[in-house]
C-alpha cells in the first residue's frame, strides 16, 4: 500500500473545515462523490438498500447520501458520523430545511471511534471517503462492530488501480488529497474478510476517467468565475487547482487511480 508521512485526521478536519468544501460542492453538487445520485443508486441496488431498514454513514460530510437514502430507499433512519464539525453543522441545517431531522441525525466523531452501538444497524454506509482515514483495518472493524449478523458494508472510495502509481505520483496524489495511504481493490477485500464478512462485490466503477473530464469542462467552459470566487479570486490558487484535476484525471485514464463500489455482508 502507498502512503505518505505526516498527514493524519487534523489535516482532514482542517482542509473539510475550509474553501475546498465550497470548491467542492460547486463541481460535484452536495453529494461529494464521483457519480452523484447515480452513484448511490448503483450502490443501493447492489447492496439491497430497502424500505425500513436502519443505516449508519462512516464519513458522512453534509451528509446529502443520508437524506437521499431515507427519501428514495424509505430507509427508516441515517446516523452520520464525520470528524468535521463545519459539515455536520451544515449537513443539520440542510436535513432542517428539508424536514428530514427525525429520520436523519449526526454525530461529530472519528469513524474509527464512533461510540455507536454494536449489531445497531442494518447496513453501513460510505461514498469516497474512507481513503481518508490512515487506518482502514480499524475503520472496518468498527464498521463490522455496529452492523448485525447478517447486515452489509457498502461503499466505494478512491483506490490505486492496476497499472499502479510509481513512487513520485503516489507522493504528489496522495500530499494533494490529504490521503495517509490508498488501499487497492485486492486490500480491502482482505480487510473485509478479516473483519468477518463475505464480500459480494469489489469492483471498479468505470467513473473517475470520465467525471474528471467532466469536473475539467464545468470549469473551462462554465464555471471559471465561480471558481474563482471559492479561492479568494487567486488565479495562482486556481490554476494549481485545474493542474490537480487534470493530473487526477490522467492517473485514472492510465489505470492507476480508480472509485472501486463494495459491498460485504458480516456474517
Ligand atoms: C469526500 S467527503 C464524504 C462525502 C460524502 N460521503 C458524500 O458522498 O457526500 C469526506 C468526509 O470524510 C470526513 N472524514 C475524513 N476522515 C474522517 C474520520 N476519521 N472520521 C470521520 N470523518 C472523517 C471528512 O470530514 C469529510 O466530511
Amino acid at each position: 500500500m502507498k502512503s505518505i508521512a505526516g498527514v493524519g485526521l487534523a489535516d482532514v478536519v482542517s482542509a473539510y473545515s475550509g474553501p475546498q468544501t465550497e470548491f467542492m460542492q460547486l463541481l460535484f453538487g452536495q453529494q461529494l462523490h464521483i457519480g452523484g445520485m447515480k452513484a448511490s443508486l448503483d450502490l443501493a441496488e447492489r447492496a439491497g438498500i430497502k424500505s425500513g431498514l436502519i443505516g449508519v454513514d462512516l464519513c458522512c460530510c453534509i451528509g446529502a447520501g443520508m437524506r437521499w437514502l431515507v427519501r428514495s430507499r424509505e430507509v427508516a433512519s441515517m446516523t452520520g458520523v464525520d470528524a468535521t464539525e463545519a459539515v455536520v453543522e451544515h449537513g443539520r441545517r440542510l436535513t432542517r430545511e428539508e424536514g428530514l431531522e427525525d429520520r436523519v441525525r449526526f454525530i461529530v466523531a472519528d469513524a474509527c471511534h464512533s461510540g455507536l452501538p454494536s449489531d445497531s444497524a442494518d447496513f453501513v454506509w460510505s461514498e469516497d471517503a474512507w481513503c481518508y482515514v490512515p487506518d482502514k483495518p480499524k475503520l472496518i472493524a468498527e464498521a463490522a462492530r455496529i452492523v448485525r449478523k447478517g447486515g452489509v458494508i457498502a461503499f466505494t472510495d478512491w483506490v490505486e488501480g492496476p497499472a499502479r502509481l510509481s513512487d513520485a505520483e503516489a507522493q504528489r496524489f496522495l500530499g494533494m488529497m490529504t490521503f495517509a495511504n490508498v488501499e487497492d481493490i485486492a486490500g480491502y477485500v482482505r480487510i473485509l474478510s478479516d473483519s468477518g464478512c463475505e464480500v459480494r462485490v469489489a469492483e471498479d466503477t468505470g467513473r473517475f476517467a470520465s467525471h474528471f473530464e467532466l469536473y475539467l469542462n464545468m470549469i473551462e467552459m462554465q464555471l471559471g468565475y465561480d471558481v474563482l470566487r471559492t479561492v479568494a479570486f487567486r488565479t495562482d490558487l486556481m490554476e494549481t487547482l485545474v493542474e490537480g484535476f487534470s493530473f487526477l484525471g490522467e492517473m485514472a485514464r492510465a489505470g492507476k487511480i480508480a472509485q472501486a463500489r463494495f459491498v460485504a455482508r458480516r456474517m
